[in-house]
């Protein structure tokens, strides 16, 4: 079977019944989706299947073939955010981030639902079963309100994308994946 990932079409080998979060992240590399409860209850393996969030350690990889996944990998890199990725970094919206990558791609899929600017309660809404466990989600929601408002600051994007020899690198060796 084949599934596409972040526009690129990959042949996928594992069982029928591998749930996608262990495809992703075992056979394919893809770490942004972490590995949490793996019952469906606390969102930080969630993807966008065909634009929708999709909580991935509950799908079977087989019920996907021919559909289109979305991860953070494919939002955006260092030094090109997109403007949720951006909000979260300017709002201070992470902390340890184990959950980042499923708040990202949940808020990422109201933002395309939506296509305008967001109200808190939708916010807390789409983001309402997912759990963070240091950051708190007021700035969570700030975030996602920002960003489909395009209060991003680009300039400081820029600052990011090239940090001062002798800054510590953005992937830091370690850090949860
Ligand atoms: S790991 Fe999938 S919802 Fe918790
Ligand atoms: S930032 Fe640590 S769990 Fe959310």
């Amino acid at each position: 079977m084949e599934i596409n990932v972040n526009g690129v079409t990959r042949a996928i080998a594992s069982p029928p019944l591998t749930p996608l979060l262990h495809v992703l992240r075992e056979e394919l590399n893809i770490l942004s989706p972490k590995i949490g409860c793996e019952q469906g209850a606390c969102g930080t393996c969630t993807v966008l299947v065909d634009g929708e969030p999709r909580r991935s350690c509950l799908m079977p990889v087989i019920s996907l073939d021919a559909a289109s996944v979305t991860t953070v990998e494919g939002l955006g890199a260092p030094g090109d955010l997109s403007p949720v990725q951006a909000a979260f970094h300017e709002h201070y919206a992470a902390q340890c981030g184990y959950c980042t990558g499923g708040m990202l791609m949940a808020a990422q899929g109201l933002l395309e639902r939506n296509g305008g600017p967001v109200e808190r309660g939708q916010v807390i809404e789409a983001l309402g079963a997912h759990i963070c466990r240091c950051t708190g989600y007021v700035k969570i929601v700030d975030a996602v309100m920002a960003a489909s408002r395009g209060e991003v600051d680009v300039a400081k994007l820029d600052e990011l994308a090239e940090p001062e020899p002798g800054q510590p690198a953005l992937e830091i060796p370690g850090s949860p994946a």
